[in-house]
C-alpha cells in the first residue's frame, strides 16, 4: 500500500547537529507524498520520504481518484509518516491547483498602498464566487529588461505616458484552506504556510534559465500546465486528464480489472514486454497514447499560445507529477510536443546516498511539489 525507504535514511544517521528538519507535504487526488529536508552548510540534506496511495482509504485501488474527509486524510498522512520515520514537525503544505485561481492582471502602473485597493476589486472579475470567500495574494510581475531598449527607458523617463504592470493575482477559498488546517492539526503536525502546488514545483523542477520553461504537471485526476518565465508563472492551463484515465481506457482495451492495468501502466508503460504478444504490446500502447495525445495536442496548445501573446518561443517542457514515470513517455512526447523534453529531477536539489541516485531519479517526479515546498521552509528557517 506504502513505500518508504526511511529506514535506510534512519539507518543512515547522521548528527543533526541541532539543524531544524522541515517537511514538504503533497496529498493529490491519488496519493499523498511528503519529503523531509535538512539544511546544513548551505545544502539541502534527504532525511526521508515517502509515498502513500490514497484509494485504499475509501475501499479503492491504487491508482484510484478519491475524496478523502479531512479525517481519512489525516489518518493516511499519519500512517505515511510512521513508514517515513517522519521527525519534523513543522511543514510547507500545498494546495491544489484545481481548488484555486491563478491569473495575471493587466493593471495600470501605481503604487503598492493602490494596488491593495484595486487588486481586490479587479479580482471580482475573474473569481467566480464572493471576494470574501477567497484568500488573496499578488505580486507585481518585474518587468523584462530585454524588452525596452536604453532608448525607450530615456523616452518613457520624460514624456511617454506610464505603462501599466502584470499582477500575478492568487485566490484560494477559505474552505479549501480550513480542510488542509484541519488536517494538519489532526496529525499534529504545524503547517508554516501553504501554498498552491505549481509555485512549489518550479523550486524544484525547473533550471534557472531565462528563457521560458513549460512545465506539465500529470497527476492522477488533472494535468497543470503552466509556463514560467524567469521564475515567474506566467501563464496556466488545467485539464481534467490524467494518469487514471489512462489507466481506465488501458483497462477498458484490455479488457483488465482496474488494479491489472495501473500495474502493467506502471511496470512497463511505452516499452514492450515479452509476457505479450506483438499484437497486445501494440495495443497497449495504443491504449496509453490515445489518453496522452490529449495532454500533449493541449501543451501543444499552451505553447503556440504563449508564442503568439508574448512573442517567445518556450525553450523547454519538462514532465512531472507520478505520469512523468510512465516508462518510455520522454520518447514519446519528444515526438508529440515542439520543444525539447526533460523529466524532472527534483532529488538533485538535494544530497542523498549515492546507492540512492537511481531510484530517485526514477520515482522523482512524483515529488516535485514536496521538495518544492521543503526548500522554501529551509530558506525561512
Ligand atoms: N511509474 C509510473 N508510470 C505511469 N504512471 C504512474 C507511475 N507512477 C505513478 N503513476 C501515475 O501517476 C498518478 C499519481 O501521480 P501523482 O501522485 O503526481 O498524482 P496526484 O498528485 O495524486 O494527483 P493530482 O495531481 O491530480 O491531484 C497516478 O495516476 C499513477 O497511476
Ligand atoms: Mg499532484
Amino acid at each position: 500500500m506504502a513505500f518508504s525507504l526511511g529506514n535506510i535514511f534512519k539507518s543512515l544517521g547522521g548528527g543533526g547537529g541541532g539543524d531544524v528538519s522541515v517537511l514538504g507535504i503533497d496529498i493529490g487526488a491519488s496519493t499523498a507524498k511528503l519529503v523531509q529536508l535538512r539544511s546544513s552548510r548551505g545544502v539541502a540534506i534527504l532525511e526521508t520520504y515517502g509515498e502513500i496511495a490514497l484509494g485504499p482509504y475509501a475501499d479503492q485501488p491504487i491508482g484510484k481518484v478519491v475524496k478523502l474527509s479531512p479525517e481519512k486524510a489525516a489518518q493516511a498522512l499519519t500512517d505515511l509518516m510512521k513508514e517515513a520515520n517522519v521527525t519534523a514537525k513543522v511543514a510547507g503544505v500545498s494546495i491544489p491547483f484545481s481548488s484555486s485561481l491563478v491569473s495575471v492582471l493587466d493593471l495600470p502602473k501605481v503604487d503598492s498602498e493602490s494596488l491593495k485597493r484595486i487588486v481586490p476589486i479587479e479580482a471580482r472579475k475573474y473569481i467566480p464566487v464572493p471576494v470574501s470567500d477567497v484568500t488573496l495574494d499578488w505580486f507585481v510581475i518585474p518587468k523584462d529588461e530585454r524588452q525596452d531598449s536604453a532608448f525607450d527607458q530615456i523616452e518613457t523617463k520624460q514624456s511617454v505616458p506610464v505603462k501599466g504592470q502584470e499582477v500575478l493575482l492568487v485566490a484560494i477559498h477559505n474552505s479549501t484552506l480550513q480542510n488542509y488546517q484541519s488536517i494538519m492539526q489532526n496529525v499534529g503536525l504545524s503547517a508554516g504556510f501553504y501554498e498552491i502546488e505549481i509555485f512549489s514545483a518550479i523550486r524544484s523542477a525547473l533550471g534557472h534559465g531565462l528563457a521560458p520553461q513549460l512545465v506539465v504537471d500529470i497527476g492522477a485526476a488533472t494535468t497543470k500546465i503552466y509556463v514560467v518565465e524567469r521564475g515567474v508563472v506566467r501563464m496556466t492551463h488545467l485539464i481534467t486528464v490524467g494518469g487514471q484515465q489512462v489507466t481506465e481506457t488501458l483497462a477498458r482495451t484490455m479488457n483488465w480489472e482496474f488494479e491489472k492495468a495501473e500495474r502493467v501502466k506502471r511496470e512497463r508503460g511505452f516499452i514492450d514486454a515479452s509476457a505479450y504478444s506483438a499484437d497486445e504490446n501494440e495495443k497497449i500502447k495504443q491504449a496509453l497514447l490515445s489518453t496522452l495525445s490529449r495532454v500533449f495536442s493541449e501543451v501543444n496548445r499552451v505553447l503556440l499560445s504563449y508564442g503568439q501573446r508574448y512573442n517567445k518561443n518556450v525553450s523547454n517542457v519538462i514532465l512531472t507529477g507520478g505520469g512523468a514515470s510512465l516508462p518510455g513517455i520522454a520518447d514519446i512526447a519528444k515526438t508529440s510536443l515542439a520543444a525539447q523534453v526533460t523529466i524532472a529531477d527534483p532529488f538533485a536539489r538535494t544530497e542523498a546516498p549515492a546507492f540512492l541516485g537511481t531510484v530517485l531519479r526514477d520515482i522523482g517526479p512524483v515529488f516535485s511539489v514536496t521538495i518544492g515546498l521543503a526548500l522554501r521552509r529551509l530558506k525561512h528557517d
